[in-house]
Parts: structure tokens; sequence; C-alpha cells
């Protein structure tokens, strides 16, 4: 059994340790030679057909919406097409409009959730082309679908999902840039840029892996407490909401996510005498903003771990109790590194817990009904 855990303890361990793997398998081939385009060969859509499309449409269940979640903001931001996202359950409850001309993308580690698998045929049904993001060669979301792009992540054992998470939001990366290129919306030069930072992510999250024993120290005083926050905004809040999703499946400690600017309006009434904060300020254009939610909830007491990039340490110090700094990176690319400490985070709190980490209480890897 070890030796099918790779000498880890755990298969989510494991899975955390391979994602420097997951990310450059992903990436390979898919990237042209002189590292400035985005090459899709799997994919039947034309690019007459993506340069018709006026709207995207993001659509699955738990960790893969906040893969979605981030996927809106890449698109949004390097495309220039209107997205929204829904989780699936609701998708097909709200009457969408979902025409020829809208693009949907469905986003599922195993191919098989239930509500997943109801959207994908009620969007075709709509004439909408599918695009599916999984992890599954010949999953049921993969054969449905009209383009498929798989995610290299390998076989995902423990119920949270991390690998897989992070291998859909590199999904998103290149799907996002080869809809600008095919689209005109970015520069070559642009697309370059943003590809150069993608190839060393894999580097910078062995960085961060190496520090492993940092967040357990941290984690051993959160699993102390019962109840937590995190607040990030912009794409750091889609990173608060897996953060946070990932600690309560397998820790059980509860948490909530929200976007800092939001927190005074209501939330701020739980913030007491010691409730650990994971703020996350990685969009350097809402440091400040960030910063000063922060502030508030210092001043009512709150235990505050600082997610940072490398470099702002020492002045962030002056804020927080507590920071870890991630390599840096472009704003749109610090998902893939920032939900590193958070995955790191809620598995040695859930094991100095007791708890099961690979099969928590309640939960299935792959929810076939809905
Ligand atoms: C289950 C799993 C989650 C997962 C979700 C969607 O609830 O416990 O970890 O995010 O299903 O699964 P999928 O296979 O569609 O990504």
């Amino acid at each position: 059994m070890t030796a099918e855990k790779g000498g880890y303890d755990h298969f989510m361990l494991k899975e955390i340790h391979e994602q420097p793997k997951a990310y450059r398998d992903t990436m390979r081939g898919r990237i042209s030679e002189d590292g400035r385009s985005v090459v899709l060969p799997e994919l039947k859509v034309t690019p007459e057909h993506l340069r018709g499309i006026n709207r995207v449409h993001i659509v699955a269940c738990g960790t893969a919406m906040h893969a979605g979640m981030v996927g809106k903001t890449v698109i949004e931001s390097l495309a220039r097409l209107p997205v929204e996202t829904d989780v699936a359950s609701e998708y097909r409850y709200r009457s969408p409009i979902i025409t020829p001309e809208t693009l949907v993308i469905v986003v599922s580690q195993s191919g098989e959730t239930a509500d997943t698998l109801a959207a994908l045929r009620e969007a075709k049904r709509c004439g909408a082309r599918v695009l599916a993001i999984t992890n599954v060669v010949g999953s049921s979301v993969a054969r449905e679908a009209d383009d498929v792009i798989i995610t290299l992540a390998g076989p995902e054992i423990a119920v949270a999902s991390t690998k897989a998470y992070t291998s859909q939001l590199i999904a998103f990366y290149l799907f996002g840039l080869y809809l600008a290129q095919t689209r005109g919306t970015k520069s070559e030069a642009d697309i370059a840029h943003v590809l150069a930072a993608m190839d060393s992510l894999p580097e910078q999250v062995e960085k961060i892996l190496a520090q492993a024993e940092t967040v357990k120290g941290i984690a051993e005083a959160i699993s102390k407490h019962s109840n937590l926050f995190f607040i990030g905004r912009g794409i750091d809040y889609a990173v608060a909401l897996e953060g946070s999703l990932k600690l309560k499946e397998i820790s059980y400690i509860h948490s909530e996510a929200y976007a800092a600017g939001e927190l005074k309006h209501g939330t701020l009434a739980l913030i007491e005498e010691g409730v650990p904060v994971i703020a996350l300020l990685t969009q350097e254009d809402l440091y400040e903003k960030t910063l000063s939610n922060i502030k508030e909830v210092k001043a009512r007491g709150a235990d505050v771990l600082g997610i940072v990039n490398e470099g702002h340490e020492a002045e962030v110090a002056k804020s927080v109790d507590t920071h870890f700094a991630i390599p840096r990176t472009l704003p749109l690319l610090t998902p893939a590194l920032s939900v590193v400490p958070l995955q790191l985070l809620s598995y040695y709190a859930s094991l100095a817990l007791g708890h099961d980490v690979d099969k928590p209480r309640n939960l299935a890897k792959s929810v076939t009904v809905e």
C-alpha cells in the first residue's frame, strides 16, 4: 500500500507532490517549439467557429467549479469574451441563454459527475458547442462533448482533489491563450510572455513543496480552531473558495471564503479574538485594498495568515501574524501557486486531527447521482 502511495503516507500528499509533473505533462505538446503560441491539435472546433462565439458558460461541480471560476477570469482577460460560471446542479434550472454562438465548457476530473453530464446534454440540446476539460479519457463527459482537452494529472485517488484542480487551471491557461491568439485579442509577444511564465510554474511549485514543514506548523495551530475564514479579491477569491472547501472536506473545520471587501457586510460580526483568517494577497493592483480588509479583521482580534508574493514579506509582516510567500509569477497565474500551501494546510490539519485524509466521511470521489 505504501508502495502504491509512492512512499507517502497518503494519496493526497502524493498527489500534491505530483503537481509539478502534472503541470509539465498537461503543457507538453501543447506549446509551439518556439514558445510563442499554443497548439491544441485535439480540438476539432474550427478557428472560424471560435471567432464567431459571443459568450462562454463554464459549468462544473465542487473543486472543478473553483477551477472554472479562475477560468472565467483567464478567458475574460485574455480573450475579452463574457464568461458566466454555474454550478452544474443549478445550470439547467435557471433557463440559461444558450445559443449556437455560446461555447459551453464543462470541467470534470472524473468525467462522470451526473449534474455536469446533464448540463452538457442540455447545452448540446440548445445548439451550443461543448468543450470538456477532464482527466479521464473515454469518460462519459469526454465521449459526449464536441471537443476535449485532457488534463494529464494521472489518476487521482484521494477524494480531495489537488493535482486535478491545478491541471484544470493549466488547461484553462492554455485554452484562454488559444482563444486569444485565434480571436486576435493578444499579440504574439503577449502570448509568449505568458507561456514563458507558465514554463516556470512546475519549478516554482517545487519551491513551495520544499517548505511543507512550515505549513505543517501553521496547520497544527489552525487545527485547534473550529471556525475560520479565507479572504481574497479577484482571482484570489476563487482560490480562497478552493482553500476553504479543501479544509472543510478533510479536516471538518468550518470555514467560509469571502471576497475580502464583502466581509464587512455581515460576516465581520463573526470575527472575534483569535479567529484565524487566511488572506490571499497575490494581486498587486488589489494589494492595498486587501490590506485594508486585513486591518478590519485585525482590529477585531483575528489571527491573520497572509499568502503573499515574494518580496512583500517584510511589508506584510507589519499587518499580519504569520505569512507564507509564493514565488513571483504573472497575476493571472498565481492560483497555480497560491493554492499549493492551502492544500498542504488542509492535509496537515486533517492529519493533526487524526481524520481519514484520503476518504473523508460522507464524501465520494465521483458523484453519479443528481
Ligand atoms: C465530488 C468530489 C469533489 C469533486 C466533485 C466534482 O463531490 O468529492 O472533489 O470536485 O465531485 O467531481 P468531478 O469529477 O466532476 O470533477
